[in-house]
């Protein structure tokens, strides 16, 4: 069995549904809490055992690669400064893991970004992690897809179950279950109206790819909103592969959305032990007053 060390994290996508704040800037760097949102995604990776990260990037998209790299003049200050803690906390951020980039010139959907990977990964899986789905959970969702890839060889993807209603916002699938929280995947579309919707289960931002999702997307022509489609090109790779989707463990937040995005911000300056407690009597003396 191959070991899983390579993760793809796509990062092209223009913010829409964030306007205007991702005008000038990418809907990644945004804060969630104190850290950009796409910090999550890479701590994740790392903590599921990720050795070296691709980024698809795009234009507009620099200020990701300034944040991974080191901050030299920042760092004398804060050294010159005593400000050790922080020093480190900058410093942390640079280290933490091989970072790639690759640049997508034309934003063609997440299928096309996918295929820039082809070289990075060559013939090993690999994971897929998409910065808008936060996930907060005690053990790091690609990681639990790590462990059951090793026991349900084929692709996986994460899902969760959704109000139908919400179904064309989602790659939905159809699928049987085979055991506790794992699905085997008959068939996927991308973003259906409630009425052709095969089920409520809704795939999050996680995947675990073969390198037989170059040869299906290079077949696959562009589909919904006029974009190459990853879940159409994982739909043409079930003639050669099993595909599985896997209800997660954890609480996963939309941060690419609006509402999710506050109530990402929310929820996760709750749990913290440095100021959680002022947040949470905050939050209850302003629903007190309104
Ligand atoms: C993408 C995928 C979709 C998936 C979603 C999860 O859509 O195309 O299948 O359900 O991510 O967040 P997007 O939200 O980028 O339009």
């Amino acid at each position: 069995m191959k070991e899983i060390t390579k993760a793809v994290i796509p990062v092209a996508g223009f913010g829409t549904r964030l306007l205007p704040v991702t005008k000038s800037q990418p809907k990644e760097m945004l804060p969630i809490v104190d850290k950009p949102a796409v910090q999550y995604a890479v701590e994740e990776a790392v903590q599921s055992g990720m050795k070296d990260i691709l980024f698809i990037t795009g234009r507009g998209k620099r200020a990701i690669e300034d944040y991974f790299d080191y901050a030299i003049e920042l760092e004398q200050e804060l050294e010159l400064k005593g400000k050790t803690e922080l020093l480190e906390s900058v410093k942390k951020v640079s280290e933490m893991v091989n970072i790639f980039y690759v640049r997508q010139k034309i934003a063609k959907g997440l299928g096309d970004a996918v295929h820039h990977a082809k070289g990075f990964v060559n013939e090993e899986p690999f994971g897929v992690i998409l910065a808008d789905d936060i996930i907060d959970s005690p053990e790091p969702c690609l990681h639990q897809m790590k462990e059951l890839y090793q026991k349900f060889t084929g692709l996986m993807l994460a899902v969760m179950k959704i109000p139908l209603s919400s179904s064309n916002m989602y790659g939905i699938v159809d699928a049987k279950k085979i055991s506790d929280r794992v699905y085997e995947v008959n068939s996927l579309i991308e973003k259906p109206e409630p009425i052709e919707a095969p089920s409520n289960l809704a795939i999050i931002g996680r995947y675990i790819l073969t390198n037989n999702i170059f040869a299906a997307l290079e077949g696959t022509n562009a589909g919904k909103g006029g974009e190459v489609q990853l879940t159409d090109a994982i739909n043409k790779t079930l003639i050669k592969e099993k595909v599985y989707a896997y209800e997660f463990e954890g609480i996963r937040y939309d941060v690419g959305d609006k509402v999710g995005y506050i109530k990402a911000n929310i929820a996760l300056a709750l749990k913290r032990k440095d100021f959680g407690k002022e947040i949470k009597e905050f939050i209850a003396k302003i629903i007190e007053e309104a």
